[in-house]
């Protein structure tokens, strides 16, 4: 093997620019060149690339977002776009490729594996909603983001006696909402994995503040609803002064963590080390704090991670979702 290539698709997140980094390390160390595609794979459509050395990593490291660039691709959901990329990673000489993204950057990379390709995939998502990982890329940062917001909100919540409704994001998935609300002392988090009562709530908070507490924090993970008419709800049936903040793409973004920069280096490495053992088509992912290989064809069909006992996930990841679980449904 003598050339290899790395892209980043989808939603960016942080750490990518730190995966990237270690692919590129990681190859030259073993005498390998190693090609970035420039926007995901509209870059690999389009040919738009550059040959990587360690100056174009230096200073990454702790960047957030990629410079690689991303992009959502519509022409790689289709066969002629999917064949075109291939023929191009070919005629490249490209003989390995590393794809860093989400789930839908997964059915591509499933998609060139099938027409021929070595594919590596590392799973990087802020929205945790990758399966056969216990964690994806760039979801610490983004929990320390939103930890960091809502902080800065219950201190000016509390000198108003307000109720926040925090949105965050998370696509289908309440990961990010839960486990920051746990993380934050919230008293709601909202999900789409759970049904809720409006009613309830506000019964709940009418009785704290009767209590004398001065705020009331709840997350609303963008697949369970719309921060401002869950704010609109609990104003109309108690009154209360409650405002709202939507974190939007202010979680996606950052300086990574050490935790996402330690699972980038770990993952960019691993990832070179499997395509010179010629492995191909698999993810790589997170269980237990060791570093496991999927099948992606498994992963691309395993869909979205249930927070269900009988979710097909990593026994400890399961553990963990349902140990949360029961403190959302629980007013904590
Ligand atoms: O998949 C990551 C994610 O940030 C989701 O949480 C969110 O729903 C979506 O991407 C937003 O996409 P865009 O950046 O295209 O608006």
């Amino acid at each position: 093997m003598k050339r290899i290539a790395v892209l980043t698709s989808g939603g960016d997140c942080s750490g990518m620019n730190a995966a990237i980094r270690a692919v590129v390390r990681a190859g030259l160390s073993n005498h390998l060149e190693v090609i970035g595609i420039q926007k995901g794979y509209q870059g690999l459509i389009d040919r738009q690339y550059e040959l990587l050395t360690t100056k174009s990593v230096s200073g990454k490291l702790q960047v957030g977002g990629t410079f690689l660039q991303s992009a959502r691709c519509l022409e790689m959901l289709e066969e002629p776009g999917q064949r075109l990329a291939a023929d191009n990673l070919k005629e490249m000489g490209v003989e390995g490729l590393v794809v860093i993204g989400g789930d839908g950057s997964h059915r591509g990379a499933l998609e060139l594996q099938n027409r021929g390709i070595q594919v590596i995939a590392i799973p990087a998502s802020i929205d945790n909603d990758i399966p056969f990982t216990d964690m994806s890329l760039g979801v610490d940062t983004a929990l320390n983001n939103i930890i960091h917001a809502v902080d800065c909100l219950k201190d000016t919540a509390s000198s108003h006696d307000r109720t926040f409704v925090v949105e965050t994001m998370g696509h289908n998935c309440g990961y990010l909402a839960l486990v920051s609300g746990i993380a934050c002392g919230a008293e709601y988090a909202l999900i789409p994995e759970s049904s809720y009562r409006i009613d309830e709530i506000c019964e709940n908070l009418l009785r704290r503040f009767q209590e004398g507490r001065d705020n009331s924090i709840i997350m609303v993970a963008e697949g369970a609803g719309k921060a401002q008419d869950i704010a609109d709800q609990i104003k109309d049936r108690v009154g209360f002064e409650t405002r709202i903040m939507v974190l939007g793409h202010y979680q996606r973004g950052g300086s990574p963590s050490s935790f996402d920069r330690l699972l980038a280096a770990r993952f960019g490495v691993t990832a070179v080390e499997a395509l010179l053992q010629e492995e191909s088509g698999i993810m790589l992912g997170l269980s237990c704090g060791a570093i496991v290989k999927t099948d992606l064809g498994k992963v691309v069909r395993g869909g979205r991670r249930d927070i269900d006992e009988k979710a097909d996930a990593p026994v400890p990841a399961r553990g963990m979702y349902k140990c949360l679980y029961c403190v959302c449904t629980l007013y904590v």
